[in-house]
Parts: structure tokens; sequence; C-alpha cells
């Protein structure tokens, strides 16, 4: 059985997260990575971009993904979202309330970066490890040496 982390970020603090997880879990496990991409992603960008963001989530507007994450054969899923509006950033949300029956009988973390701290969120699944990092700084180095114990510990976690 395949694992799989599958990430979107917009600003890059989600992917460097995703980045040093897949870094850590492939050398022991069978895990690959998937970066989620809309189709339209350059629409998010810029000041517009923000708009077009805020738009998607009040307007609970259907997201186009380029490609799916084959989530049959896998046995542990880790997703990696920005929180949007005290939620998963809308690709995610859309992925997972669209696999929400394949997702049902997996193992599922979700890995979350925001500014202010989250100990939950809602969530279209039944079970799953939930775990927040609050206010990561946009550089690969810094999050490696400022959330050390925190990688580990969730690591640790997964490998269970
Ligand atoms: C549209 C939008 C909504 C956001 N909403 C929240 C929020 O409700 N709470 C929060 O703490 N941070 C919020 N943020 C900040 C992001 O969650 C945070 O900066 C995150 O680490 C960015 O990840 P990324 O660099 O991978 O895109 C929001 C950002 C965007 C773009």
């Amino acid at each position: 059985m395949k694992n799989l982390l599958v990430y979107y970020s917009k600003t890059n603090k989600t992917k460097y997260l995703s980045n040093i997880f897949f870094e850590i879990l492939k050398k022991e496990n069978d895990f690959s990575e998937f970066q989620i991409l809309e189709k339209n992603n350059g629409l998010r960008y810029g000041i517009s971009g923000l708009f077009f963001d805020l738009y998607n989530i009040i307007t609970k507007k259907s997201i186009e993904l380029k490609k799916n994450p084959d989530f049959e054969n896998t046995e542990k899923i880790i997703f990696f979202s920005p929180i949007w509006a005290g939620n998963l950033a809308l690709p995610i949300k859309h992925l997972i309330n669209k696999y929400n029956e394949v997702l049902s009988n997996k193992k599922i973390f979700i890995i979350t970066t925001s500014q202010r701290e989250y100990k939950k969120i809602d969530i279209n699944l039944e079970n799953y490890e939930f775990y927040n990092f609050k206010r990561l700084n946009n550089n690969i180095k810094d999050i490696k040496a400022k959330e050390f114990n925190n990688i580990n510990y969730i690591i640790e976690k997964i490998k269970k």
C-alpha cells in the first residue's frame, strides 16, 4: 500500500511544510507527494486574487483542478492546506468533499497553516488527525529550525 501527501499552497508556506514532511517520510516509507493545482490557478494571485478567493468562499463556487490525485490503493493520506476563512483552502475542501466516500476508510491526517491558531475546523470527514502550524516564515530553513519538535512529533504519529 502506498501513502500520499497532498498539498495546496498559494504563497508557499504550506508547500514548504509538505516538502519537509515528504523529505523525511520518503526515506522510510512508500510516500509520494502531489501538488493540487487549479485549472485557473493564476486567478488567485495579486490583489484581484484575494477578491477572487473571498468571492469563491462566499459564493461556494465549485473548483476545477488540473489533475486529481489517485486515492485508490492508498493507505495513509496527509492533506496539507492553508486555512481560508476558518476552514480548509477551497481546492482541498473540494477534494475532500468529492472523494468523501473513498477517504472514509483511509487513515487521514490534516495539517494546516494559518495566521491564528486552530485546534479544530469543520470538515466533512469522520476520522482524521488534525494539526495546525501558525505564523510560519516563508523560508524552508526557518520552518525546519523553528518547528523541529512539532514536525517530529507528527512524523511519529504518521509512521505508526
Ligand atoms: C483567502 C485567504 C483567507 C485566509 N483566511 C485565514 C483565516 O481565516 N485565519 C487565519 O489564521 N489565516 C487565514 N489566512 C492566512 C493563511 O492561512 C496563512 O497565511 C497560510 O499559512 C498561507 O499558506 P500558503 O503560503 O501555503 O498559501 C488566509 C489567507 C487567504 C489567502
